[in-house]
């Protein structure tokens, strides 16, 4: 699982059109939300990988009928809010911190117990974000004595609260609104800079009523989800890795299509359109409530930047793929306040820097950022750490580097873009996977 290897020889042109799978979150909630709902929903567009079938292996091990994944498609007879039954099994989200944090909220408040356990890197990542605020609304649940899984939950009646997140996250800001559905009165989260807002969009297409003002989402208790069609769109995180490679890539020009470009997930155009990259957006439409577009990216002279640290939650996902971008730009990248980029699936920060640092690149973390001076990438062997995200932006870096690059580790790359290796060998890019 573990000995996957990328080799990526240096730079061949990136050119042509793709569609990158469907986006993780959204595939995440409409599996959540279609098992919850009243009557079947149809999902298109499904992304299949470990993530989100780890999310509905989950909701079929309490008793939901899901057919598929086939070709993206999903349908799910719904349960109603209150027909899921007590898993036989602990429930195993493998990588998948979506999964353990949006599936404690909805456990929290069910008439079962239950336990969310995951693989090593997911064992290591913070969970009391959601423990601490689900016990105030009344729930039992045991983590580790450092606050990390496995999650031994004890299903009981909630309250609603008002709460304000100490952090920029939109699975806390999910995992308190899904344990919302359950509680008596309302529940009120209040974030302390904007974030993926995809369940708030999801519940109001499901028919749930969401009380938006500014940074506060509320949700009332006692209501019922109604089932209904979601197209989802291609995945803006799995897109950055291509905006990246075709901005860097000499005479490259890419189209990726049907791509989500929902604003709380923007920054990574904001931030490479600041850097001097061409991306256009066109035919600019709506599918099941979110914005979409056709991207094309053409190669770019790119230049350091100060990444406004506002544009931070807006990216929050994309860094490897930036880190990437500002080792081949002129002059100097500099980001700060994104200490949360330490605890994604690895330490991104240093594990990045170490990376770039093994390629020539003078690059020097900070606790909360990274400066990055653009130069010369050389080959070298980089270790992404199970880091699906840091496989693939090394990947892309081939398209500048004046060697080989083997990344290793790189089995996790299944979790979010099975069919990356395939769709950037058909677009150009010299790598090879064994
Ligand atoms: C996600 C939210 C983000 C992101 C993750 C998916 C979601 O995490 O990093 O990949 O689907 O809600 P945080 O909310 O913890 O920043």
């Amino acid at each position: 699982m573990t000995n996957v290897r990328f080799t990526a020889a240096p730079g061949r042109a990136l050119r042509g059109r793709l569609r990158v799978p469907g986006d993780k979150s959204i595939s995440h909630r409409a599996i959540m939300l279609g098992a919850l709902a009243e009557g079947i929903t149809e999902i298109s567009g499904f992304l299949e990988g470990e993530d989100c079938l780890a999310t509905l292996r989950a909701f079929r091990a309490m008793g939901v009928h899901i057919r598929g994944p086939e070709d993206g498609r999903v349908v799910i007879q719904g349960v109603g809010l209150h027909g899921l039954r007590a898993p036989a099994e602990f429930l195993d989200v493998g990588n998948s911190g979506t999964s353990m944090r949006l599936l404690a909220g909805l456990l929290a408040g069910q008439p079962f117990a239950s336990v969310l356990a995951g693989d090593a890197s997911l064992t290591r990542r913070p969970m009391r974000r959601v423990t601490e605020p689900l016990a105030r609304m009344g729930a039992c649940i045991e983590a580790s004595p450092a606050g990390t899984a496995p999650l031994r939950i004890r299903g009981k009646p909630l309250r609603g609260i008002d709460y304000s997140m100490p952090v920029a996250s939109a699975q806390v800001k999910s995992c308190l609104l899904l344990a919302g559905l359950y509680a008596q009165g309302r529940t009120c989260i209040t974030e302390p800079a904007p974030t993926r807002d995809h369940t708030e969009r999801m519940l109001a297409g499901f028919g749930y009523p969401v009380i938006r003002q500014g940074a506060r989402s509320c949700v009332d208790g006692g209501g019922r989800l109604r089932a209904c069609a979601i197209d989802v769109p291609a995945d803006l995180s799995s897109a950055a890795f291509f905006l990246v490679g075709a901005s860097i890539a000499a005479d490259a020009e890419l189209l990726l299509e049907h791509v989500g470009i929902n604003p709380t997930r923007t920054g990574i155009i904001e931030i490479l359109a600041r850097m001097g990259a061409s991306i256009e957006l066109l035919n600019r439409r709506q599918a099941g409530g979110e914005p979409i577009a056709d991207i094309r990216v053409r190669s770019a002279p790119l230049r350091g930047i100060a990444i406004p640290p506002e544009l931070v939650p807006l990216a929050i996902d994309e860094f490897p793929a930036v880190f990437i971008a500002a080792a081949c730009a002129e002059g100097e990248t500099v980001l700060t306040g994104a200490e949360e980029l330490r605890v994604k699936e690895s330490d991104r920060i240093q594990v990045m820097a170490d990376g770039l640092q093994a390629l020539g690149i003078d690059a020097r973390p900070t606790p909360a950022g990274m400066l990055i001076r653009g130069g010369h990438l050389t080959g070298g062997e980089i270790d992404s750490h199970g880091d699906h995200r840091v496989a693939m932006a090394f990947a892309m870096a081939s398209l500048r580097a004046s060697g080989v690059i083997r990344i290793h580790d790189c089995a996790n790359v299944s979790t979010s873009f099975p069919t990356f290796v395939a769709l950037a060998q058909d677009l150009g890019l010299a790598i090879r996977q064994e």
